[in-house]
């Protein structure tokens, strides 16, 4: 009863008028568990859009993340590490890492002062915001969910759909858009930055000269760039130590690498060690609700009409065509409904899952999987049903869980125990016939009876 609370509290499944007085009710609950295993770093936030109030997540910061030094953590080999992208003109220092730090937790960046890029990429819940889709100044919602920015640094583009390219590029699009932080422009934003004084001088130390909007972009990048988070059981178990994982994640690791097919797209080792091909797929999750056709010829004309990236972004943020994912930006037929292959590392901490936010635990992400997807006729032929038992699916799942950095190891545990309960009680997405294929996905879903004739 109480881990429910707190997911529906934290995943943003209620509306706003019923929050706060659910936070309240929650809270109550929550202090009887004082000292139990959730600790403080999982605690219910309190601040505005109910993320964890922003001094507090400094606080938390600084005792996870020690020096903000760039270096290879343990495992992850010197190419992998070199393959992050840093500008010629945004080599990192001290002085970069520090005024990005100090503009990630600034609500100045939004209109109205409530929301910082830290509400909806929140310290305390993975650097995300537990939501499935984001909430952003006058309680806008959006039509995505939030992506982590642990280890985006290591993504070869941003966003669901790979709209942006860089993390220079990525800081600028929420500030200005209307359903998130809501400056009409970057000389709004700067003149909110500037009514700061201590700026003035950061920005000096920092770039040389006074404070400008591209000069946000590169500092808020060279801080994302400190937030490596791959130290986890995963990485002891694969430099050697047998034990550093349960006997149930050692055989959802070779599920995943063999009859579950996820290695396909997210292999996972050393070297590619977010765990994703950085490649788009349709996988079957918006196809629910669409009709891709119909909606791919009204996308087609919005990006032909203005396919700039700001207007990309409003279409990616604020309309129903949000689905078509990187079609958007390809305008390819294969990209329709296709999403970028999320990193896995500390997939335990960022639910709900998937680019809408609805697939709530590991478990229904495994059940979305086993069952082939939604099919619909953009469908990547990776995905097909996969015939997991029950204890391969849990198997599975247990090894998802060994990928979260050993920093948030209280949290991760956490998780592991809401999703569980939460599984226990509901598997919306789970369908026997079609995962052990008694009924055969596209012949009857697509074609109808006809097509098993
Ligand atoms: C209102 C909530 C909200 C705010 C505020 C916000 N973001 Fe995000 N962020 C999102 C959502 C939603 C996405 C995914 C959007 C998409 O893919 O189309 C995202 C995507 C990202 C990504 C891409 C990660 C990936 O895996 O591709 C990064 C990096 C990021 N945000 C950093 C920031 C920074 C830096 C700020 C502050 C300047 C910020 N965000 C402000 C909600 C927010
Ligand atoms: C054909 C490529 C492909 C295969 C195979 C695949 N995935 Fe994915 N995965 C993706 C893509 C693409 C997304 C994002 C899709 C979206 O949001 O629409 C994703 C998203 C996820 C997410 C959500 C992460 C988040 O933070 O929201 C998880 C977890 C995941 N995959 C696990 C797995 C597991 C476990 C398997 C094997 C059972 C698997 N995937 C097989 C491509 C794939």
């Amino acid at each position: 009863m109480i881990l429910r609370m707190t997911v529906e509290e934290n995943g943003g499944y209620m509306s706003s008028s019923n929050r706060s007085s659910a936070r309240l009710k929650a809270l109550g609950a929550l202090s009887l568990l004082a000292g139990a295993a959730c600790g403080m770093a999982w605690a219910l936030g309190t601040g505005p859009h109910g993320a964890m109030p922003l001094d507090e997540q400094q606080k938390l910061l600084d005792k996870v993340i020690g020096t903000s030094a760039i270096n290879p953590p343990r495992g992850v080999d010197g190419l992998a590490w070199a393959s992050i992208y840093i500008p010629a003109d945004n080599a990192p220092n001290q002085e970069r890492i520090a005024l990005g730090r100090k503009l990630y937790f600034d609500v100045r960046l939004s209109k109205d002062g409530t929301v910082a890029c830290a509400t909806c990429h929140d310290i305390s819940r993975g650097f995300t915001d537990r939501r499935s889709v984001s909430e952003g100044i006058r309680d806008q919602l959006g039509q995505r969910s939030a992506p982590t920015v642990m280890n985006a640094a290591m993504f070869q583009s941003m966003f669901w759909d790979g709209r942006a390219a860089t993390l220079e590029d990525q800081a600028k699009l929420p500030v200005l858009n209307p359903v998130e932080m809501g400056h009409p422009d970057a000389a709004s934003a700067m003149a909110s930055i500037n009514a700061d004084p201590a700026y003035q001088g950061m920005f000096q130390k920092a770039y040389g000269r006074a404070p400008n909007y591209d000069d946000v972009g590169r500092a808020i990048a060279s801080f994302e760039r400190t937030l490596i988070f791959l130290d986890a059981p995963f990485d002891r178990y694969l430099s050697g130590d047998s034990r550093a994982i349960s006997p149930a994640a050692q055989r959802g690791l070779e599920l995943f690498n063999g009859k579950a097919r996820c290695m396909s797209c997210h292999m996972i080792n050393s070297s590619n060690p977010l765990g994703t091909d950085n490649l788009f797929h349709n996988i079957g999750v918006s196809a629910r609700k669409q009709n891709f056709e119909q909606l791919a010829q009204k996308g087609l004309a919005a990006v032909q009409a203005n396919g700039d990236e700001q207007a990309l972004d409003k279409l990616a943020i604020e309309t129903n065509l949000s689905e078509l994912g990187r079609f958007l930006v390809s305008r390819q037929r294969q990209d329709i409904g296709a999403f970028k292959t999320e990193q896995l590392r500390n997939v335990g901490l960022t639910a709900p899952y998937m680019h809408d936010g609805t697939l709530r635990t590991l478990w229904d992400v495994m059940d979305h999987y086993n069952k082939g997807g939604e099919t619909n006729a953009f469908l990547d032929g990776g995905i097909e049903p996969l015939n997991l038992t029950e204890s391969e699916i849990d198997d599975v799942v247990a090894f998802l869980f060994t990928l979260t950095d050993k920093r948030f190891a209280e949290q991760n545990e956490a998780a592991f125990k809401e999703q569980q309960a939460l599984a226990a009680k509901q598997r919306p997405f789970r369908d026997d016939a079609l995962a052990h294929r008694e009924t055969l996905p596209f012949e009857q879903r697509v074609m109808g009876a006809a097509g098993l004739k």
